[in-house]
């Protein structure tokens, strides 16, 4: 049994996680901006369980950096010490109004990369003494090259891989596992508003599964679904000259 937080709880890919967490038998510790939903979703884990863990939860504004210490403090205490840490929260920019404000594009940058480096941060920080703990975090394919239709989501979803390439290499003599997600298209809220989805996109669960497999044998980094490697490796490798007149 293990305890585990999640930052970005209510997401779609994220519940995919907590019901098999709770079916495996670990505690939970679950950070979302919305009582309500996270009220709903601990009744519902909690039924889930079969061994009497702890399912907790706490509701904050992840853009709001100084809840961050705190809700670990919080954690530790109703948990015990954390083994795993998920952060899965995120936005999904208008790209468009984006380029009309400086303050949105800040605004997108602080949710979707710098909350996610302080908390990671201070993962790290609790871990690394310890030597042992996986950090978790869902970044994004659209993080691996920057295109006009969603750079300022890109930008900040490569921060985080950068950030985490970083870290993973100054945790690695201390045994803890960092892993960075990489999934493509999901279907979930964040992206109900694209009419279209075909062969290319995933359910919350698939994407869930494949998190739960990749914290399990601690892998650095993954794709999610496995082919979007490939699509990644290919659009990489496009030089700038090209892929500068492409409509991406
Ligand atoms: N869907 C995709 O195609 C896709 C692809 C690649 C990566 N991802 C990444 O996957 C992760 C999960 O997203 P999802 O697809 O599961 O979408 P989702 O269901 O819309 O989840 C997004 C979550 O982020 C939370 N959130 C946003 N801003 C927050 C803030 N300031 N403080 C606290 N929570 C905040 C939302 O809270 P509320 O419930 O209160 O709104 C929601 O729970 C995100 O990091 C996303 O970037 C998604």
């Amino acid at each position: 049994m293990s305890n585990i937080i999640i930052f970005g709880a209510t997401s779609a890919i994220a519940r995919a996680c907590t019901r098999d967490w709770i079916a495996a038998g670990h505690n939970l510790f679950l950070v979302g901006r919305n009582a309500d939903k996270l009220e709903i979703m601990r009744t519902d884990l909690l039924a889930r369980s079969t061994q009497g863990q702890v399912v907790e939860i706490a509701t904050a504004d992840l853009n709001d950096f100084s809840t961050h210490e705190p809700l670990y403090a919080k954690a530790a205490e109703v948990l015990g010490m954390p083994d795993t840490v998920l952060v899965a929260h995120g936005s999904l920019p208008d790209q468009k109004a984006c380029e009309a404000s400086v303050d949105l594009t800040m605004c997108e940058i602080r949710t979707n990369a710098l909350s996610v480096i302080s908390l990671a941060t201070l993962a790290a920080n609790l871990f690394e003494p310890r030597r042992e703990g996986t950090i978790a975090v869902i970044g994004s394919v659209a993080g691996d090259r920057g295109r006009q239709s969603n750079y300022v989501y890109g930008a900040a979803k490569g921060m985080v891989d950068i950030f985490l390439q970083g870290l993973r290499n100054r945790l690695a003599k201390a045994s803890i596992t960092v892993l960075t997600i990489k999934p493509g298209f999901v279907d979930t809220p964040m992206t109900a508003h694209i009419p279209t989805k075909g062969a290319l996109w995933a359910t919350p669960n698939d994407i869930g599964q494949g998190i739960i497999h990749a914290v399990n044998h601690k892998r650095d980094v993954v794709y999610l679904p496995w082919f979007w490697r490939i699509i990644m490796l290919i659009i990489r490798f496009i030089p700038e000259a090209i892929f500068k007149r492409l409509s991406l």
